[in-house]
């Protein structure tokens, strides 16, 4: 249908013009538009196209007129995998690992996420909230409208309510969407030392149960890796995840083969994550499941990891790839996006069109939200950012600069850089 011939919304609607869009829908280079024009009525994009097709009505009859200065509109930001939710910090430990200490050996001798359990496990609700909300306001500084938020610090029934709890609040207080995500298969807790099986045992029987009963997580994740839980162990955990109706995602292959992609499509997984380790199969296996790709090159980078997740095999084998910050103490210790699409182009030679699809598009799928969020068309979510840029590659192109200018959540704008701000 011409966008001109498209319906007129009939309550009041604002109007963005003078902008340039990325919409990443469709077939052409980043979905540009060239001199666009942009209408929200509600949460919803009522009509958008190039500005000399935009209906006189919708023109005329706007509640509000942004100008965006020829910027650069995208769609908001979906940082698709996040442990953004805890206390403390593991500085100690980044100077460990740089006088020759490993990720693994740390976790093997107690500290690792262990440690950050300790934190959390010690810290109330409201100093975590304190914590992670200082985080999520730096996301969102960076574009970021959608974040998913892992559970996985606590390892006991408290406290990993306590944490989803949190979860819930932020997206209660703050204007963006959060998605939260059960992980109590991160780490073995000290009191099951020895006895992993009977923790999975806990998980499944007592602590997932009760996250599906007060609907305090989307999704099930897990760690499979040979410093976290095996594939016997990570399918018994799917299994009880399918039988509540959660959708399952994974941490897969960040440092070892173990299988556990291949396993997470077969259960048609959203997504499995990390990946430097899935083979070829694994990959086969993502595209016959429809999971998508999470690289993380925050935790590639900070754990000065050598090998590479296999871009050009997800290429062939057409498995979309996102893109996430892991925002979380010991591997990611980042809030930056932006920085991540800088990274993905260098580290891992993504091209900045498929980085920024990354966090867009391809993010939305890993939360099983393309219906609603990701790009810009016509009745998703009015969730963008717009940009002090001229060119899309230009967002992963600059290194710690910041050229958000306005950010808008479900037709509200939530920053306005230069006139006045609702948050902060
Ligand atoms: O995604 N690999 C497991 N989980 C996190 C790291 C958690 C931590 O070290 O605290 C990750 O890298
Ligand atoms: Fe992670």
């Amino acid at each position: 249908m011409h966008p001109s011939h498209q319906s007129i919304p009939e309550k009041p609607h604002s109007l963005w013009v003078n902008i340039n869009i990325a919409t990443m829908a469709g077939n052409r280079a980043y979905g540009q538009i060239e001199d666009g024009a942009l209408a929200v009525c509600g949460e919803r994009i009522a009509w958008i196209g190039k500005r000399c097709h935009l209906p006189r009505d919708l023109k005329n009859n706007a509640f509000h007129v942004y100008d965006g200065n020829q910027g650069l509109m995208t769609p908001g930001f979906v940082d698709c995998h996040t442990h953004l939710v805890y206390a403390g910090n593991r500085a100690k430990e980044f100077e460990l690992r740089l006088k020759g200490a490993s990720y693994e050996d740390i976790a093997r001798q107690g500290g690792g996420i262990r440690s950050t359990v300790r934190a959390t496990r010690q810290a109330d609700e409201t100093s975590l909230l304190k914590q992670s909300a200082v985080r999520l306001m730096a996301l969102m500084r960076e574009g970021v409208t959608t974040v998913e938020i892992k559970s996985g610090y606590g390892l006991d029934l408290a406290t990993e309510l306590r944490m989803l709890c949190v979860v819930q609040k932020l997206g209660e207080r703050y204007p963006l969407t959060v998605v939260p995500t059960f992980l109590g298969a991160h780490a073995l807790p000290p009191e099951y030392e020895g006895k992993s099986d009977a923790y999975i045992d806990f998980i499944c029987a007592e602590v997932l149960p009760e996250v599906a009963a007060r609907s305090l997580a989307s999704a099930v994740d897990a760690f499979c890796e040979g410093i976290g839980f095996t594939l016997d162990q990570t399918r018994r955990i799917f299994m009880a995840a399918k039988k509540l109706g959660l959708a399952i995602k994974l941490h897969a292959e960040q440092l070892s083969d173990m299988g556990g992609a291949a396993l997470a499509a077969q259960f048609g997984a959203l997504s499995a994550d990390h990946l430097e380790y899935v083979s070829e199969a694994g990959v086969k296996a993502m595209a016959a499941g429809g999971t998508t790709a999470v690289l993380l090159p925050g935790a590639f980078y900070f754990l000065r990891e050598k090998r590479v997740p296999p871009i050009e095999c997800f290429r062939y084998y057409q498995v979309p790839m996102a893109l996430a910050t892991d925002c979380n103490p010991g591997s990611s210790p980042t809030v930056s996006l932006l920085l991540m699409l800088n990274m993905a182009c260098t580290l891992f030679c993504l091209t900045p069109e498929e980085a920024l699809a990354g966090v867009t598009r391809n993010g939305a799928r890993a939360l099983g939200l393309e219906d609603v969020i990701g790009t810009l068309e016509r009745g998703k979510n009015a969730d963008f950012a717009i940009w002090d840029v001229s060119e899309p590659a230009e967002l992963a192109y600059h290194i710690g600069s910041n050229p958000l200018k306005q950010l808008v959540v479900k037709g509200r704008m939530i920053r306005e850089r230069r006139r006045h701000a609702y948050y902060w």
